[in-house]
C-alpha cells in the first residue's frame, strides 16, 4: 500500500476550488503570465509569486505595487525597485525563466512582536480511516524574510502563544476548532481526486481580520516540526498515526 503524494500546487488548488465551502478560503491563484500579474496587482496590490512545485519557501517572491510609477519585489532578503510595470515584469520573467510559476493574492499575515506568522495544520487518516486534524502549529518568520518556513529561518511556536495578543483564550480555542474543521474539509475534498492520500499538511495564513486562508497543501508533511511543542502528546499521536498507515515502521519514544 503506497501513500499518494501530489507535487503540483496548481493541481491541488484546482481540486479545492471545486468545493464551494473552501473556495472562499483560497486566495485568488493563477498560472504565471505577465498579463495575469498586471491584472492581479491592480486588484490586490500585493502578490506572492511561487514555483508550482516548490519546497522550503525556495523561489518564493513577494511583489508589490506602491503606485503607477513604483513597483517592487522581494526574493529571499533582496529587494528590487522598478519605475514601471514593464520593467518589473521583465525582471520577474528573467528570474522565473521557463519554469511553471503561480501568482497568488497576497495575504497580510497577522504579526507577533512585529514578525509575521502563519500556521501548519496536520491532517491524518486515523485507525478508523477517517480524517482527523492531529496538530496545529504556528511558524514565526525571520524578520527579514517573506516566508515562514523552518528551513528559511522560521521559528515553530504554539498557536495559543501567537494568538494571545489578538484573542482571549476562549476565543483561541474556538478558533482552533474552526481551523481543525478546515483541515478535515480540505482533506476530504482532495481525496475526491486523490484517493490514496493518508496525510496532508496545510499552510494557512491568518489575515489582520482573523480570516484564515489556505496558501497551499503539502502531501508529504513534516511531522517533526510538532516536536517543538511543549505538549509532547501531539507529536506522539502524529507519529503513531504515521505508523498506522505505513509511513514509519516503529513507534516513537
Ligand atoms: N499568498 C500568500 N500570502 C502571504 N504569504 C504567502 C503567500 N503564499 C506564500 N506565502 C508565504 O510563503 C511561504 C512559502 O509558500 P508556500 O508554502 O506556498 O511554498 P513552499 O513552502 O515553498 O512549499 P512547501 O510548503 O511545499 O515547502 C508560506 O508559508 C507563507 O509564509
Ligand atoms: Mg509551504
Amino acid at each position: 500500500m503506497t501513500i499518494q503524494r501530489v507535487k503540483s500546487k496548481w493541481a491541488k488548488t484546482k481540486v479545492l476550488l471545486n468545493s464551494e465551502q473552501l473556495r472562499a478560503r483560497i486566495p485568488v491563484t493563477k498560472v504565471w503570465s505577465p498579463s495575469s500579474l498586471e491584472q492581479l496587482l491592480q486588484e490586490f496590490g500585493m502578490l506572492y509569486v511561487k514555483p508550482d512545485q516548490g519546497t522550503f519557501g525556495i523561489g518564493v517572491i513577494r511583489v508589490e505595487k506602491q503606485s503607477e510609477i513604483s513597483y517592487s519585489y522581494q526574493h529571499d532578503t533582496k529587494i528590487m525597485q522598478f519605475a514601471s510595470f514593464e520593467e518589473l515584469a521583465r525582471s520577474l520573467q528573467r528570474l522565473i525563466g521557463s519554469r511553471r510559476y503561480l501568482i497568488q493574492q497576497g495575504i497580510q499575515l497577522l504579526r507577533y512582536e512585529g514578525r509575521r506568522f502563519d500556521i501548519r495544520i496536520m491532517v491524518q487518516h486515523n485507525s478508523q480511516r477517517m480524517w482527523e486534524t492531529t496538530g496545529i502549529i504556528g511558524r514565526l518568520s525571520h524578520p527579514k524574510k517573506i516566508v515562514t518556513n523552518y528551513h528559511s529561518g522560521g521559528t515553530p511556536m504554539s498557536i495559543d502563544e501567537l494568538m494571545s495578543p489578538h484573542l482571549q483564550q476562549g476565543q483561541i480555542n474556538g478558533y482552533k476548532t474552526w481551523l481543525a474543521e478546515i483541515g478535515t474539509s480540505t482533506a476530504r475534498q482532495l481525496q475526491t481526486k486523490y484517493p490514496g492520500l493518508k496525510e496532508i499538511g496545510i499552510d494557512l495564513a491568518i489575515d489582520e481580520s482573523f480570516l484564515p486562508w489556505i496558501l497551499e497543501v503539502n502531501t508529504l508533511p513534516d511531522p517533526f516540526i510538532f516536536r517543538k511543542l511543549n505538549d509532547k502528546s501531539v507529536f506522539l499521536r502524529i507519529h503513531r498515526y504515521c505508523v498506522g498507515y505505513g509511513r514509519f515502521k516503529r513507534r516513537a519514544k
